[in-house]
């Protein structure tokens, strides 16, 4: 998919980085917000649309931009596994067609709760973390 039809699909997707290099808006106290996945996600839903989902390559490669300005080493997208279920989903509710995860996704260990999806900042590959880490993150807004 080229950049122009990137463009024309996506021109009302709009991403924003909650970082103070991107997003000074309001009187949000400076430095770089950090949340665990949950808190994200609520915050996300709260005061934009939803956490990022990746699901296609072009979405990709805007996270890919996006993530350049992040400070932590991994950042949270709308990427969630369920251990019940034992399948990984977007939380907007798209199918996991488009992968990019660093590794090969063994089966998960649920031992330690439920496993969230961040794009690593270095590879911009996806990795499975626990959710209660507290990372940067990537909303939608309308
Ligand atoms: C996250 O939860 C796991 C398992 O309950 C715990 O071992 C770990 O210390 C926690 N990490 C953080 C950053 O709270």
């Amino acid at each position: 998919m080229g950049w122009d039809r990137f463009f024309s699909m996506y021109l009302s997707l709009v991403l924003i980085l909650l970082s103070p290099t991107t997003f000074t808006g309001s009187k949000d106290t400076p430095g770089q917000k950090k949340k665990t996945w949950r808190e994200a996600l609520r915050y996300c839903r709260e005061n934009h649309v939803d956490l990022v989902s990746v699901h296609t390559e072009g979405i990709q490669r805007w996270v890919e931009i996006v993530t350049r300005k992040t400070s932590t080493d991994n950042v949270w997208v709308g990427l969630r596994h369920t251990c019940d279920l034992k399948f990984w989903f977007w939380v907007s509710g798209e199918f996991l067609c488009y992968q990019n995860w660093a590794q090969r996704l063994e089966m998960q260990d649920c031992s330690n709760g439920e496993r969230s999806g961040a794009v690593q900042s270095g590879s911009k590959q996806w990795i499975s973390l626990l959710e209660n880490q507290t990372l940067n993150f990537i909303c939608t807004t309308k």
